[in-house]
């Protein structure tokens, strides 16, 4: 009966367009709507559709910084308290901006976060750590004069970083005018001000600084806005004149100081406070056995997101690049495409039923497209294995997957994903799975291609 109901939806899933009730649920099992957040003596039943109509997307420093399939901190939340006790070990191996990180901390957990992405960690670890007011607003003031008297001064020449077609990407006075913010970024511990405060607090407001920086990096580029991935498109209707730039960073910096502000007054309440950031990746996160008490994620999708590439121009100016080609980075990210093609000559299977069959027909059609879902699944085998691996006995691992379509092939992620964890090889026990419905994410797929909910997996580390 669950894996009819898995190939049904997975059939539906084809078809583009929004979640509708109609759409994902069958006559027997009506839609569960929640408005803001849930309960947590909800039980939502196996096999449930969920609709969350999220209240909280920007609460607090939630919407600091956009980032391509975002939790709506609601589903999360509701995790969280309903499978973790305050001062207990959350983790997020794949953490994105910190949603779960950020919930974690505000419900007194200890909250672990990991993301292989440099943009990733530097939003998870700003939107987590507070900054005390009276220090945020004075740095604030002299940072927006400092660059308003720099802009103003004739022939001022801050300092550009160099990279690949950047006079494609950004007209000439934006690129002064970012160069003018970071440098007077990077110039505030040898402000007065700056040699007032701890270094940790100049490293704490440098890095609020560089986030809201980074923020507006797109929207000033020629890269199209609407596009996940870094594009540029000839006929972008998009007029940005000199001053814009330092006009939105202003602007956005004076937004966000109210949301860490607020963020600072409900984290003085707190009676439990710690957030850890391990440099790690979720295929082998360096915790202890048997340590963590709940872990919540949403993996990248298959071809879906190429997250290098989206943040790259985000990555050049706040130096995160490295020294190594984007390709080279690119490889290290689980759902990468970035492939050999000795890798895909013949087709790869796995042994899961779930899958093989899947791989062989887009291997007729797309062989490197085969390969890539193969990777896939291969990787998120040893984030499992290492997931069984650190969380207590008993204790959860909370998963939502969208599935997509490759090739016209549908890709039953949550279903693969299902064997996968129960298999002999991992060990998980399949608790229960729930579609929750998507409203809207940051985030542009081929409108066949378009996934319409996430499956929540509630996977069981055994006793
Ligand atoms: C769907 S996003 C997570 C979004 C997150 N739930 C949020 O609310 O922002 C998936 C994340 O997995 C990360 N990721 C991919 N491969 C990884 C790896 N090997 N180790 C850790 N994180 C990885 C990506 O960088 C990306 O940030």
């Amino acid at each position: 009966m669950l894996l009819e109901r898995f190939r049904m939806q997975t059939e539906m899933m084809e078809a583009p367009d929004e979640p509708t009730k109609a759409d994902a649920s069958s006559e027997d099992m009506p839609i569960l709507e929640f408005s803001g957040t849930i309960d947590p003596v909800v039980d939502i039943p196996n096999e449930a559709e969920i609709l969350i109509y999220s209240k909280d997307q920007s609460y607090l420093t939630h919407g600091i910084h956009r980032f391509p399939a975002k939790f709506f901190p609601e589903l999360p939340r509701y995790l969280i308290e309903k499978y973790s006790d305050s001062r207990q070990v959350v983790l997020d191996p794949m953490c994105g901006s910190g949603t779960v990180a950020l919930e974690a901390m505000l419900m007194e957990r200890l909250a672990v976060g990991i993301d292989i992405d440099p943009i990733a960690q530097l939003i998870t670890r700003v939107k987590t750590t507070p900054i005390d007011p009276e220090i945020l607003m004075l740095a604030s003031t002299w940072l927006i004069e400092t660059i308003q008297e720099r802009y103003l001064t004739a022939g001022y020449e801050p300092d550009i970083p160099r990279f690949n077609y950047q006079d494609n990407w950004f007209h000439s006075f934006v690129i002064k005018e970012l160069a003018i913010i970071r440098s007077t970024i990077s110039d505030l511990p040898n402000s007065p001000l700056g040699n007032a405060i701890s270094s940790e607090e100049q490293v704490d407001i440098t890095n609020f600084f560089k986030i809201i920086f980074s923020s507006i990096i797109r929207d000033v580029s020629n890269a199209d806005p609407h596009c996940t991935r870094t594009v540029i498109r000839q006929n972008l209707q998009r007029s940005i004149l000199p001053g814009n730039t330092i006009g939105r960073f202003r602007e956005n910096l004076e937004k966000q100081i109210d949301s860490m502000i607020e963020f600072a007054k409900v984290c003085s309440q707190l009676q439990f406070k710690e957030v850890r950031l391990p440099q790690s990746r979720a295929e082998d996160t360096g915790l202890d056995s048997d340590s963590i008490a709940l872990a919540v994620t949403s993996p990248p999708y298959i071809n879906a997101v190429d997250y290098p590439r989206t943040h790259q121009l985000e990555m050049y100016w706040l130096g995160l690049a490295g020294d190594e080609p984007l390709s080279k980075m690119k490889r290290e990210y689980i759902g990468t495409e970035t492939v050999y093609k000795k890798e895909y000559r013949s087709l790869r299977v796995s042994g899961l039923s779930a899958l093989d069959p899947l791989l062989e027909a887009i291997f007729d059609k797309d062989p490197r497209r085969s390969f890539i879902v193969f990777k896939f699944f291969c990787d998120m085998k040893m984030q499992l294995q290492e997931m069984i691996r650190v969380l207590r006995p008993g204790a959860r691992y909370c998963l939502a997957i969208g599935n997509n379509v490759i090739r016209g092939v549908p890709i039953p992620s949550q279903e693969v994903l299902g064997e996968l964890a129960t298999s002999d090889e991992v060990g998980f026990e399949l608790e229960k799975i729930f579609f929750s419905g998507l409203i809207r994410h940051f985030i542009k797929i081929p409108r066949k291609e378009r996934m319409r909910g996430e499956w929540v997996l509630i996977l069981r580390k055994p006793q």
